[in-house]
């Protein structure tokens, strides 16, 4: 058995960087951050935009409740304590993708304006964009892809952001898309436009 002494090599010189990473993947990572309603077409927007990344040479993975709340943050409520903790993880994640070259599509109500500046801070501005995906109350309701609403309106449902549970508008969003108005498809290409040149290599 050798020395266990003998293993230890001074490699921190050696230590790939974000830029090496970047460099591998002919693109510069950010975090595109998705906040709005349920129901606004959040995580139908990311998905959209991921493909359409994809299908342009990108390399993008969207983090939504679906993957993080049944996962890693599967322990959380929707309390406001438990929220600012979801996101809090979240941002740490993101984190991680920016530093691996990733482009992270983040989906998520992130209801008001602390719990988003605590995700800013933890991303770093610079790598935090900012996109509203505005629907009102009315329209999220209409829509009611999951049935929440109509559980949310009956008194079944606690804390739900928009009728019990705030949500604060960003006031300075880098991105805002108003999805009553447009065809996903039309959003998706709205998102991108925006945000090719800040990706580009
Ligand atoms: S956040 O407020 O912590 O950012 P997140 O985006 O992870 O929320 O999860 C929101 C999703 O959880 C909604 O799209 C909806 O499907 C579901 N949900 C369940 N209960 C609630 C609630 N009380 N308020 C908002 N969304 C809820």
């Amino acid at each position: 058995m050798e020395k266990s002494s003998s293993h230890i090599h001074p490699i921190f010189d050696q230590l790939l960087q974000r830029s090496d990473k970047e460099k591998l993947l002919q693109q510069k990572s950010c975090v595109l951050w998705m906040t709005g309603l349920s129901g606004s077409g959040k995580s139908t927007i990311a998905k959209g935009l991921e493909r359409k990344l994809h299908e342009s040479g990108y390399l993008s993975y969207v983090l939504d409740g679906d993957n993080v709340r049944t996962g890693i943050n599967a322990n959380l409520g929707f309390s406001e304590e438990d929220r600012l903790e979801n996101i809090r993880r979240i941002a740490e994640i993101s984190k991680l993708f920016v530093q691996s070259g990733v482009i992270c599509i983040n989906s998520f109500v992130s209801p008001t304006k602390d719990i988003r500046q605590q995700a800013k801070d933890i991303i770093g501005s610079d790598d935090f964009i900012e996109i509203y995906i505005n629907a009102s109350f009315d329209v999220c309701a209409q829509r009611d892809v999951k049935g929440l609403y109509k559980k949310a309106l009956a008194g079944e449902i606690k804390n739900f952001t928009g009728l019990d549970a705030p949500f604060e508008a960003p006031e300075n969003a880098d991105i805002e898309i108003k999805t009553a108005e447009i065809s996903i498809e039309a959003a998706v290409n709205q998102v991108y436009e925006q945000i090719i040149q800040r990706i580009k290599y």
